[in-house]
């Protein structure tokens, strides 16, 4: 048996680095388009993205088709050398299909039933759209299936974007079925959901209703987990009725899907694709202090995916309704896409070739100007483009190397937002660590509690309140044999059903974290806070005391500042058991904002991890390898200059010069350093 990849290492398959942007022919005229391809090919690009909104223009009326627009763009594309990915349109679907099906329209939390006029307006679950979906999907297919230039295909645009529920009919009877189906009979769905809690005992799935907002207090929390989880099953379901057709008509065409959003897990969607997409906006935060929030995503994604694309990077500022990005500075926009490839890119599509000049975006900038005049985005974009053209290549087949990992599972988020406690959940830790990771250079990545673990040195479980046999002990056997395994508070109490366990807490994690939980609450104000030998760290909300069984005491409860008593004082709080040839840490409490960084000072202690370089806080440092080279890659998202150290001797690839381990960045610079294994 061969012994396969971890997904998050798995490279591609791409044969070529991607380059272009989302373009939009059904939006100009002629002579907007005149010089296009011209432009286009002498910015370096490779590829465009379109159709993905352009159903009206594909089918007019029902039955009859125009692909007369797409047929002349692909061959005018084709002809400088530019390739297509297109997309299946049933993001927004046309009047003439909402007209005659206004049943068939989405309707929010409120009962409200969405109207035509902007886009996701058609609900997924309904089995005529559906059908509608795959007719679509079935006549683009058969008709672009012999054209050899169009490379692959993106489904939809980005489920879920703008809201992720449906309550109409047709979700409630496809969310009886996905029932019917897990359950088989009602009892065992009544003995899962708790339904002895507050007279909720149903007798048919007919009974059962979607987990509404308006109820005199709170659902169900076993009963909304199940809704998250039909939810992404769902519109994985719609999404592989068009991948099988994609892939019937022509095998040689890859597959993939722009998200990343809430409600859906994309280990699982992934499973239907070649590789995913993420779009990337970093204008949406404050730049550069919050530089991470983007590298989490492209993470978030390559764990999902193994290497990935970007179908949507930023390529300007974006405006819609009430409010304009900040406007990237010169050289910041380049910035963003090498560090979306620095986290496992292997395909940059700049949101869009030019900004519209009608439509609720049309303040979204492109790479051009509203007047089509090329201007600094361009000339950025084509400096970008002529790299990539020159380097891409070296990228290719390199995967981003991760020994410092944050497990991720959306189960773990779901089950965390049905009963939140106003406690910290994993995505607002895994945000807090890896930022902290990031700024101490660390080669740091997500990882998904599906992949394999092989490769890793440390592994942080954010509380994962529920916890299964299988991945207890796959934790176990990956720790036994040389891991570092840190866990925190209210990790392993609950089961898949979202019943707290019977069993003393970390339940089945226990024997290897060598510990019991005695108590857990929330923290008064003065806080609690942990002492370390002479040290002592702020905590966040929580507290757990501890009882070793076997572990080692790194930390205890040190009393309240103020004096006033409280169980936790004196009594432990973090502990570390060696188990095999590794070791299992529990953090009795949740990584916030004061405690993370010397937690993961005092982590780096117990697991010795390697920065990739020394450098500013704000200099992103990561590393992609392949068995031959590594690449290292140095960002700096500061608008000064700045320097970085201890990086490996080698060849800077964008200025082709010798480094020799220290290098000069400029303002929002990039520098990739190639060293021969
Ligand atoms: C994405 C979407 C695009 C466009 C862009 C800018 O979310 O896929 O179609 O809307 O944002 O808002």
């Amino acid at each position: 048996m061969s012994n396969p990849l971890p997904r998050h290492q798995r490279p591609s398959r791409l044969n070529r680095f991607l380059f272009g942007t989302a373009y939009y022919p059904e939006q100009w005229t002629p002579a907007d388009r005149e010089n296009d391809t011209q432009r286009m090919a002498q910015a370096g690009m490779n590829v465009v993205r379109m159709a993905e909104f352009a159903w009206d223009v594909i089918e007019p009326r029902r039955g009859e088709f125009d692909f007369s627009l797409f047929d002349a763009t692909i061959a005018r594309m084709a002809d400088v050398g530019i390739e297509t990915i297109l997309c299946t349109p049933t993001a927004a679907p046309p009047r003439w299909l909402t007209a005659q099906n206004p049943q068939w329209m989405r309707v929010d939390a409120e009962g409200r039933r969405m109207r035509h006029g902007s886009r996701q307006h058609v609900c997924t679950n309904n089995p005529g759209f559906r059908a509608e979906s795959q007719r679509i999907t079935r006549a683009m297919a058969e008709h672009f299936q012999d054209s050899p230039h169009v490379i692959g295909w993106q489904t939809d645009n980005e489920f879920f974007c703008h809201f992720s529920e449906c309550y109409c009919d047709a979700c409630t009877s496809s969310f009886r079925q996905w029932l019917r189906g897990k359950y088989s009979d009602v009892n065992t769905l009544n003995r899962a959901w708790g339904t002895a809690f507050w007279a909720q005992t149903y007798d048919d799935f007919e009974q059962i209703e979607l987990p509404l907002r308006n109820r005199p207090t709170h659902p169900n929390p076993s009963q909304e987990l199940d809704y998250y989880r039909f939810l992404s099953d769902a519109i994985g379901e719609f999404q592989r009725g068009q991948v099988e057709i994609l892939r019937e008509t022509q095998p040689n065409w890859w597959v993939t899907h722009n998200g990343l959003f809430e409600h859906i897990d994309y280990w699982k969607l992934r499973g239907d694709l070649d590789f995913l997409g993420v779009d990337i906006y970093p204008g949406f935060v404050e730049q550069p202090r919050d530089f991470s929030w983007a590298s989490l995503k492209l993470q978030q994604c390559r764990a999902a995916s193994g290497s990935f694309i970007v179908p949507e990077q930023q390529g300007g500022a974006g405006g819609q309704l009430l409010y304009l990005h900040q406007t990237p500075a010169p050289g910041q926009m380049r910035l963003w896409a090498y560090q979306a490839i620095a986290h496992g890119a292997d395909g940059i599509l700049h949101f869009r070739w030019r900004t519209a000049r009608f439509g609720a975006e049309m303040y979204w900038n492109g790479i051009l100007d509203h007047d089509n005049v090329a201007r600094r985005r361009y000339a950025e974009f084509s400096q970008e483009g002529r790299e990539l053209e020159r380097i891409g290549t070296k990228i290719l087949g390199t995967v981003v190397d991760v020994r410092a990992a944050i497990l991720t599972q959306t189960d773990q988020d779901e089950a965390h937002a049905t009963m939140t406690l106003g406690l910290p959940g994993p995505q607002e830790q895994t945000k807090l660590i890896f930022r902290q990771m990031l700024v101490s250079h660390w080669p740091a990545g997500l990882v998904d509690a599906a992949d394999s673990f092989a490769g890793l040195k440390l592994l942080v479980v954010p509380s994962f309140v529920v916890m299964d046999e299988e991945l207890a002990a796959r934790l176990q056997s990956w720790v036994e044999n040389g891991g570092i395994l840190v866990a925190s508070a209210r990790t392993a109490t609950r089961n898949r059903d979202n019943h707290v366990s019977a069993q003393t807490p970390p339940g089945l994690l226990g024997e290897l974290f060598g510990v019991t939980v005695e108590e857990f609450g929330t923290l008064p104000t003065p806080l609690l806070n942990l002492k370390t030998g002479d040290e002592t760290i702020q905590v966040g909300a929580g507290y757990e005391i501890l009882r070793p069984r076997g572990a080692q005491t790194l930390a205890t409860w040190s009393p309240a500042s103020d004096g006033s008593p409280h169980a936790a004082t004196g009594e432990v709080a973090l502990t570390l058991n060696r188990f095999g040839q590794g070791a299992a840490i529990y953090v009795g409490s949740y990584f916030s904002e004061q405690n993370t960084a010397p937690l993961l000072a005092l982590l780096r202690e117990h697991a010795p991890i390697e920065s990739l370089g020394e450098a500013d806080e704000l200099i992103e440092i990561t590393c992609r390898h392949c068995l031959e080279r590594r690449l290292t890659f140095a960002l700096n998202h500061t608008g000064q200059p700045q320097q970085v150290r201890a990086l490996p001797a080698g060849l800077e690839l964008i200025s082709s010069q010798m480094c020799g381990g220290v290098l000069e960045l400029a303002p929002y610079g990039v520098a990739i350093i190639e060293t021969r294994l």
